[in-house]
């Protein structure tokens, strides 16, 4: 059995993430969406939000677990005994940084492999920040996220504001 591990913020869940998540139940039995706590970022949901974004949209799939997790990914991937991350290119300038996360990872724990999904070209210019940039001007986001999660997106844009 391989337990695979998409790790992220999803702060928002965009349809890029989706459409890994989607790829990746293909390559293994099992899936879980990591939802990284202690981001460096700020984010504009909370972890539990982020979580439950997750969780609904994913309630239909047996084979896929939404977990949060902090402190260092290969711990998180040790403790759940998973075979490999999964992780999304969208372009050559993801490249760099990821193949150094991947390569510390590997060092750390020489039994975790990380595995490069090529973003569906409809995706690649998708990010979660481009979706907080275009909606916090009131852009249709509709495009980018699914359609349960917009008006969130929209309230919490509006009460950061205030
Ligand atoms: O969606 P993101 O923000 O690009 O995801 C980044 C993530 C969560 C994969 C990365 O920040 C991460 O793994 N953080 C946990 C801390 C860690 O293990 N860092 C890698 C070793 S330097």
């Amino acid at each position: 059995m391989t337990r695979a591990i998409y790790p992220g913020s999803f702060d928002p869940v965009t349809f890029g993430h989706l459409d890994i998540i989607e790829r990746s139940t293909k390559i293994a039995d099992e899936l879980i969406v990591a939802v990284l706590t202690n981001s460096a970022k700020k984010s504009l949901f909370s972890i539990d939000e982020r979580v439950k974004m997750l969780s609904d949209l994913l309630s239909g799939h047996d084979n896929i677990r939404v977990e949060s997790f902090g402190g260092l990914l290969v711990d998180f991937a040790k403790e759940n005994d998973a075979s490999f991350i999964v992780r999304g290119l969208r372009a050559v300038t993801d490249f760099e940084y990821e193949l150094q996360i991947s390569q510390m990872n590997r060092t750390i724990y020489s039994e975790i492999d990380t595995i490069f999904l090529t973003t569906s070209l409809e995706y690649a210019y998708l990010s979660s920040s481009i979706v907080k940039e275009v909606a916090s001007y009131g852009g249709d986001i509709s495009h980018f996220v699914p359609e349960s999660i917009i008006d969130m997106i929209y309230d919490k844009l509006r009460k950061q504001r205030i």
